[in-house]
């Protein structure tokens, strides 16, 4: 066993690429033991050799121990494991996910429901076991990533949306019971377009490559945010400038939300890249595209044409309304 001296003891699962990886960097960088996992064990190791480079002096070391989320008994493993390693834990995030797009009815129902056991199961097997952990007096922090589409939705990506909205009703509800647990935090991360591999690395049934739609911040800003969430516990913290906006138009303005948001996703949130049916990282990894960074760092300058089909629909649905 090694000792985890002043540094706390994190658990990643989904630490090989975009937000999860930028998260293993960030805690490296002050000192704390990680365990990382997700199922590619080479880049495990790569990020392990890479939280090294940046990690200071006398730091207690990165634990690679790749596991599925969808197998239960494994993650229970891991967990164990971790404690076996380090002495404890204090904190398990939990970003691991995956995306098929284009319409529900297109989307085979095998690789639709692959996506909600990766997701929303998944996310509920790491939180049962870091839960498990947490109760009973031990206490600990559980960092569940979910996002904006957990809030709102849009057309194409019903097999993300469905899962995300099921782990937003899920962290909402662990926070609930876990109120009277001493010393047990559960927290949401919920970003809005992260420039991360994720839409490169999705399954596609649309004809097309997914794309972030702007604004787009870097997956640096939400490894910022949870280690910031470590430090001061909250129930909910949200990256992105566009999300209020979008959360509140979802709610408040229903009908102008769903005129527009077609026309906005398939001019921002498809790319112009034309791809066969595909089921991407859904059933296994793919390595070879797993990164900090996806190829959408410049994406904020698609937000005047974003300004523009919006203020065109406003447009259009009110000339609609005007004529009815
Ligand atoms: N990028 C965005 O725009 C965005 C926006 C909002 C929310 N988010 C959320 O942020 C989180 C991280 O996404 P990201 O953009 O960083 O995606 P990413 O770069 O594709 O990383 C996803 C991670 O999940 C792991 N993973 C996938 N399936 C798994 C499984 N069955 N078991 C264990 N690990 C698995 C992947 O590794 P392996 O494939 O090797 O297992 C990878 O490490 C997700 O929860 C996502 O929903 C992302």
């Amino acid at each position: 066993m090694r000792a985890a001296r002043d540094g706390r003891v994190v658990v990643l699962v989904g630490a090989s690429s975009g937000i999860g990886r930028a998260t293993a960097h960030r805690l490296a960088r002050r000192g704390d033991a990680l365990v990382l996992s997700s199922r590619s064990r080479a880049v495990l190791d790569v990020v392990a050799r890479e939280c090294q480079d940046v990690a200071p002096p006398g730091w207690p070391g990165a634990y690679v121990l790749p596991t599925d989320v969808t197998d239960r008994d494994a993650v229970e493993v891991l967990l164990r494991r971790a404690v076996d390693r380090f002495g404890r834990v204090d904190a398990v995030m939990v970003s691991a996910a995956v995306v098929a797009y284009g319409r529900f009815v297109d989307v085979p129902a095998d690789v639709f429901d692959r996506a909600q056991l990766v997701n929303l199961l998944g996310t509920a097997n790491v939180a049962r076991a870091a839960l498990d952990l947490f109760t009973g007096g031990r206490g600990g922090h559980l960092v569940v990533v979910g996002s904006l589409l957990g809030r709102i939705t849009t057309p194409w990506m019903s097999s993300y949306v469905a899962g995300k909205w099921g782990v937003h009703g899920l962290t909402r509800t662990l926070q609930q019971e876990m109120r009277r647990e001493a010393g047990v935090h559960v927290s949401l991360v919920a970003p809005g377009s992260v420039d991360t591999p994720v839409y490169s690395q999705a399954g596609s049934y649309s004809g097309r490559v997914g794309r972030p739609p702007p604004p787009v911040v870097r997956p640096e800003a939400v490894a910022r945010a949870v280690e910031r969430v470590l430090e001061h516990p909250r129930p909910m913290v949200s990256v992105g400038a566009g999300n209020a906006l979008m959360v509140t138009a979802f709610r408040l303005l229903p009908r102008l939300f769903d005129a527009l948001v077609t026309p906005l996703m398939s001019v921002l949130g498809l790319s112009r890249d034309k791809v066969a049916p595909h089921s991407g990282n859904v059933w296994s990894p793919t390595p070879e595209g797993e990164a900090v960074h996806g190829r959408w760092g410049r994406q904020w300058l698609r937000l005047p044409l974003a300004a523009g089909v919006a203020v065109s629909g406003i447009a259009v649905v009110r000339a609609l309304r005007r004529a009815a």
